[in-house]
């Protein structure tokens, strides 16, 4: 049987690694499908050299448009696709807009879907995403969550028990493979920072922080306020880059900008950093795995979990420069001491990998 992924931005690509590797050792076909949705090679091409990631067998090129233009795009691409390969089954990671393309796809084809990351709720609507994981779900024959919490919301939605399985995190699965390989040294004086010394590190994206003017100015202004305390490395997304640039974020000699950073520098600026700030859903998760303290610059979060098992709290743009403070004057917390959610244990890859191939008649 043919299993068909697909994938087509940043935090797609640790997330899908691990489900590939482990289904190589079952008796299925893979056919991996990149949509192009991100495309740089600092968003894209990086993550499968350093990954390992089997170079796509088609990629669509969609590119960057409105919601509904870059949607459509995949739809198109992905139904040729999967009309001509007939799979047995869709494999669908997170909550970008490929992903809910995908789903529609798949579920008019009456081809069985799976959504690896299923069931992660923010409740806020005005997120993109959150539009994308409720459809993506409503249209999911399989549930892979990464938690009980997850589980739950499925459960509150009607979805049936059955089709749930409580499975880890494989992008922690990459994490931890890849662990090994981070180099904080190397990390640090690629970005300009000393030998020493505490540092933060941001990741702004999200519409809601940075897409009008007045957000973004609000953003830079806090931003600045942080850099009062100590450095802040600024990996910047390309959505963010023009938008904070145009309102002054280089006006305080402690802000280090940056182009997007691949998987392993970028992780490896992370674990040595004494604080994180961000409104990413990913980095929310590996700060937890890490034990760096994470302040989430966003009213909500669809990964709770990582508040009351890991190191992430949700900050305002009034609190964020206290809060760091207050980190920054604790220090980091000893190695081992925050606690990890249940199965985020590197092992999510192969529990995944099972249930497909499973449902494919191929255990
Ligand atoms: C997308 C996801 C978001 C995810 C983020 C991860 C949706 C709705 N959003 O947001 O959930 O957190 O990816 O990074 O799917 N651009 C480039 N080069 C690229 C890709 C994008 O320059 O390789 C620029 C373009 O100007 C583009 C903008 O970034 O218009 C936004 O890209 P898009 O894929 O629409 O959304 P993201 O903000 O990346
Ligand atoms: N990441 C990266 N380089 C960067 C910023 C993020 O490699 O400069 C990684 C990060 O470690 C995580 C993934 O990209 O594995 C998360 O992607 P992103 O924050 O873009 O998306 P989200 O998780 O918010 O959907």
């Amino acid at each position: 049987p043919l299993v068909l992924h697909v994938t087509g931005a940043r935090p797609n690509f640790p997330k899908a690694a691990p489900v590939i590797q482990a289904l190589r050792t079952h008796d299925v076909e893979q056919l991996l499908v990149h949509t192009g949705q991100h495309y740089d090679d600092r968003m894209s091409q990086v993550f499968f050299t350093e990954l390992g990631l089997p170079r796509p067998d088609v990629d669509l090129g969609i590119g960057s448009g409105t919601h509904a233009g870059q949607t459509a795009a995949a739809m198109v691409g992905l139904e040729e696709v999967m009309t001509t390969r007939h799979p047995a089954l869709v494999v669908v990671y997170g909550d970008v807009n490929s992903t809910v393309a995908a789903a529609l796809v798949a579920a008019k084809l009456h081809l069985p879907v799976a959504h690896v990351e299923a069931g992660l709720r923010s409740f806020d609507r005005t997120m993109p995403e959150e539009v994308n994981r409720v459809v993506t779900d409503r249209l999911s024959d399989l549930l892979l969550v990464t938690c009980a919490d997850a589980a739950d919301n499925l459960r509150a939605e009607g979805v049936d028990p059955a089709a749930v399985h409580l499975v880890g995190n494989p992008m922690i699965d990459t994490l931890l493979r890849h662990r090994g390989r981070l180099d904080q040294e190397r990390a640090r004086s690629e970005v300009g920072l000393a030998a020493e010394g505490d540092y933060v590190v941001a990741t702004l994206h999200r519409p809601g922080n940075v897409d009008d003017r007045e957000h973004a100015r609000r953003a830079v202004a806090t931003l600045h306020q942080v850099a009062d305390h100590c450095p802040v490395v600024l990996p910047m997304h390309p959505r963010s880059r023009p938008r904070l640039l145009d309102v002054g974020l280089l006006d305080h000699p402690g802000i280090r900008p940056a182009d997007p950073l691949g998987y392993l520098g970028f992780l490896s600026l992370v674990q040595g950093a004494s604080v994180v700030v961000t409104d990413s859903g990913g980095v929310q998760e590996e700060t937890t795995v890490l034990g760096v303290p994470c302040l989430t610059l966003r009213p909500n979060t669809e990964r709770p979990v990582t508040i009351t098992h890991g190191t992430n709290a949700l900050t305002t743009h009034a609190e964020l420069p206290a809060a760091v403070a207050s980190r920054l004057a604790a220090g980091r917390p000893a190695a081992g001491s925050t606690p990890v959610p249940p199965l985020w244990d590197g092992h999510a890859g192969p529990r995944i990998a099972a249930v497909l191939a499973g449902s494919v008649g191929a255990a």
